[in-house]
């Protein structure tokens, strides 16, 4: 059951049927899944592709990711499934729309992830207008999000997530809960069209913050969302503080959200360093010659 006074959303961060199915038992609901390359690639069925030397072709990948998303999508069928294009600093909008446009015949409750570049905005700009859903991903500044609220202007409330990516920012020594924080008070008097949903989440204090600070949606691997099941999922209290020691503070930014998206500073060091992982363990599952 859900507790009685969560507000926000709770998603696992996956790739393996197996365990959304694990997750739903111990919480007694799930809200959603967010999926990635990265996460396609621990997929045990796509590892033991890998390890036999068996790898998916350039397009029996696509066949894969879709029955896996299928999959998802029936036993989730009131909850949000994000499905990633393949992108890498090459890819062009016009690539990224015709996966999106593919994705979102797979399955009724896909929310298309795209990267918060310059080209994944400009898609998301078209999707949005084609009334798509999508998932505005590796996220790290609050630049980048001003851009992804003005890319996406007169979407439906719910056709739009932003993932800001809080544990690639703890790595760097940067407190990534502070992002997530100065996000919500700037969106705070916005048309709430992007709801934000807390990625890159590694423990359960980062799980307790996202909750405290009122984000929208919180995506969290299986052993953090098992541990919060197993402690009787408990919601933080009133006087909850987060400790984010040896983590230099994020300070907020003022930024209007009334700009067209190409005048907000959009780079990231961690976007580009995210593109290449993401695209280099997707062409880990195929073979190139095939
Ligand atoms: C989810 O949408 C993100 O892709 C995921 O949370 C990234 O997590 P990581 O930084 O642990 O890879």
């Amino acid at each position: 059951m859900r507790p009685e006074n969560l507000k926000t959303r709770i998603f696992l961060d996956g790739a393996d049927p197996a365990e959304t199915r694990q997750v739903m038992a111990a919480l007694g609901f799930l809200d959603g899944q967010t999926t990635n390359p990265s996460l396609l690639a621990k997929n045990p069925e796509a590892k033991a592709h890998k390890v036999s030397g068996n790898k998916f072709s350039s397009t029996a990948i696509y066949d894969f990711y879709k029955a896996l998303c299928q999959e998802l999508s029936a036993m989730l069928p009131q909850g949000s499934i994000s499905i990633e294009v393949y992108a890498d600093a090459a890819t062009t909008p016009a690539e990224m729309l015709k996966q999106a446009r593919s994705f979102d015949t797979w399955i009724p409750n896909a929310h298309i992830k795209l990267p918060t570049t310059a080209a994944g905005l400009e898609a998301a700009a078209v999707l949005t207008g084609e009334g798509r859903r999508v998932n505005m991903t590796l996220v790290f500044s609050q630049s980048q999000a001003a851009a992804v609220y003005a890319a996406t202007g007169g979407a439906g409330r719910g056709d739009v997530f932003l993932s800001p990516f809080i544990g690639r920012l703890d790595d760097r020594g940067e407190n990534g809960m502070d992002l997530i924080r100065n996000i919500l008070a700037m969106y705070a008097p916005s048309d709430g069209h992007v709801e934000v949903l807390t990625a890159s989440v590694r423990s359960m204090a980062h799980f307790q913050c996202a909750l405290a600070l009122g984000s929208d949606i919180i995506t969290a691997p299986a052993s953090v969302l098992l541990a919060w099941a197993e402690a009787g999922k408990p919601l933080p209290r009133a006087d909850y503080t987060y400790k984010a020691e040896g983590l230099v503070p994020i300070p907020e930014e003022v930024l209007s959200l009334n700009k067209s998206w190409q005048d907000y500073a959009i780079g990231h060091p961690l976007t580009d360093a995210g593109l290449e992982k993401f695209a280099a363990d997707w062409n880990s599952l195929i073979d190139m010659q095939a």
